[in-house]
């Protein structure tokens, strides 16, 4: 496992010590009398290395009941300051407000109105430094949150604050109408200077799990496609499988229902999606499969049809690259990578489905056959101009 923010995780374990040696502080707005100059300068480091401005950080305003929701949280991505998720913008020192919404606890804040504004993104841009702080998801006024806006226009309702704090961040930034709408009525193989990716943005999570009635993945039309995955009856939340500060999914969790307790092993579908016919191995390989062969396709259909090759780099945005010359390698002009210039209506569909899947790592737990769905739709539809046979690779729906 990662372990992130090892100098908190040190400061931390210090600061265990610290506490062992102090009085108890229960509320975080005391300060016991005399703090010591040990305490003054592990709050400094804290300040200096994890920076939100909100919770109860300082060591000597730490109260019992919170010193295992920090250690769990300081080992999260949503703590880790210097993950790229919240040091993208540390060289301009502000990150834009559409953007801190999902990168910012004041950001966050400051959309749903916490902070007294009105709700909406933030009047200017957030000073960089905040991470998904404590306050992010314990503000008192979160209970007043009823509902969250998907890209797609959907208002979903929520009734925890844990589903508005997680569906308000883990809804990637665009809908399949998007798609529609960028291809309007664009001939289905002709390249389109008009067109670029657009991409579904990192995490969807919450996306993939409503399914079609989130309407987050390009959707072809006339195929049906599974809604939100319910799961089980007590699986109603993120925070049902995810511990909220550490975001760790504990295997006993699964193991209730399911015989195998990894979650990459978990099946139930006597079906083999892949092709494979390997009904052993967990529902996430088939998914895995099929996502890698469309990927291939993505590429064979580019040159093939597009007329010009792709090169997919999952370190560089925009991820698609053009390779004009066909040398293997992404076409530089003036030092920079060349982004895919070619894009067909039907190009565009299959790798945003493609993005969309790949981009939550969880797709096979929050929703696998909506992810099946969108693959096997996808495969199909650009298979048809590269003359390929669905049916000859045994793929299911
Ligand atoms: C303010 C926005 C925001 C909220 C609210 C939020 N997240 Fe996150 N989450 C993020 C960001 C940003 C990352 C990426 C962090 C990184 O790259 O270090 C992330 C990462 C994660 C990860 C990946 C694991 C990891 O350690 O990086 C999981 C799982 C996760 N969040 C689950 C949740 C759950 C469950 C909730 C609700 C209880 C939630 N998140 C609420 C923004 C948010
Ligand atoms: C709806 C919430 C949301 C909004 C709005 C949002 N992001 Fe994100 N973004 C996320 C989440 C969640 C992640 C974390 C993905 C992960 O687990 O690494 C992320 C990750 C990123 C990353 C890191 C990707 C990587 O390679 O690790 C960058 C860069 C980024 N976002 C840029 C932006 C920019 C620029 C904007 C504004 C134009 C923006 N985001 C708006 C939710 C959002
Ligand atoms: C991503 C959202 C999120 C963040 C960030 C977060 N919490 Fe929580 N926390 C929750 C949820 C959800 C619960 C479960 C209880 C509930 O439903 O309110 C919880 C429960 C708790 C509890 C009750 C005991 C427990 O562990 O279940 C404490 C104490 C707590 N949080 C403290 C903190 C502190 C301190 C921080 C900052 C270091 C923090 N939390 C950050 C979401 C979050
Ligand atoms: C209360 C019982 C219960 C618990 C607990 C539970 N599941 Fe499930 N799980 C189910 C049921 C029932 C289905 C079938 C749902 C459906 O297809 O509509 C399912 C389906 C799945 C699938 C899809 C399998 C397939 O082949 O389609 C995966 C993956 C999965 N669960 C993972 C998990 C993980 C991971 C956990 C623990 C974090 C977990 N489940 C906890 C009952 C449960
Ligand atoms: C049925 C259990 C279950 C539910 C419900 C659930 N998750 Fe997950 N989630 C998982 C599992 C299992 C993983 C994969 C963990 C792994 O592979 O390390 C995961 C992965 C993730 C990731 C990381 C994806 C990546 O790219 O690494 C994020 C973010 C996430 N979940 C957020 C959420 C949010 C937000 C919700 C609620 C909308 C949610 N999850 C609901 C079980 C669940």
């Amino acid at each position: 496992m990662l372990l992130r923010n090892k100098r908190l995780l040190g400061i931390l374990a210090s600061l265990g010590i610290a506490l062992l040696a102090m009085p108890t502080v229960s509320s975080a707005q005391a300060q016991p009398e005399g703090t010591s100059p040990e305490i003054e300068s592990l709050a400094k480091e804290l300040e200096l290395y994890v920076m939100p401005q909100s919770g109860p950080f300082r060591p000597d305003q730490i109260s019992i009941a919170n010193q295992t929701a920090i250690g769990n949280w300081a080992r999260s991505g949503h703590s880790d300051s210097s993950s790229e998720s919240f040091a993208h913008w540390n060289e301009e020192g502000e990150i834009p407000a559409v953007c801190a919404t999902c990168h910012a606890g004041a950001g966050f804040r400051a959309f749903h109105g916490l902070d007294g504004s009105e709700p909406g993104p933030a009047q200017s841009p957030v000073p960089t430094g905040g991470v998904v702080d404590c306050d992010t998801c314990h503000n008192p006024g979160l209970g007043n949150v009823s509902e969250v806006k998907f890209p797609s226009g959907l208002i979903h309702p929520v009734s925890t604050t844990a589903e508005a704090s997680c569906m308000t961040c883990h809804q990637g930034r665009a809908a399949g109408s998007m798609i529609t709408q960028a291809v309007g009525s664009k001939n289905a193989d002709t390249p389109d200077p008009e067109l670029g990716f657009i991409n579904p943005h990192y995490a969807v999570a919450a996306s993939t799990w409503l399914g079609s009635y989130g309407g987050s993945g390009y959707q072809y039309p006339g195929k049906d496609y599974s809604g939100r995955f319910f799961h089980a009856r007590p699986m109603t939340t993120c925070v049902s499988c995810h511990e909220p500060h550490n975001l760790e999914v504990a295997q006993e969790t699964c193991t209730t229902c399911h015989e195998e307790g990894a979650p990459e092993n978990i099946r139930l579908s006597r079906v083999s999606f892949d092709g494979s016919g390997d009904i052993e191995k967990g529902i996430r390989s088939d998914i895995a499969a099929n996502a890698e062969r469309l990927q291939g396709l993505l590429l064979e259909y580019a040159v093939s049809v597009a007329g010009t090759a792709m090169i997919f780099d999952g370190h560089q945005y925009p991820y698609f690259f053009a390779d004009a010359n066909g040398d293997g390698r992404i076409d530089q002009a003036d030092g920079r990578s060349v982004g895919y210039k070619a894009w067909t209506p039907r190009l565009l569909k299959a790798a945003y489905n493609w993005k969309f899947v790949t981009s939550d790592g969880g797709a096979y737990v929050h929703n696998p056959h909506y992810a099946l769905e969108l693959l096997y739709d996808s495969l199909e539809d650009l298979a048809q101009p590269l003359g390929h046979d669905v049916e000859e690779w045994n793929i299911k729906r």
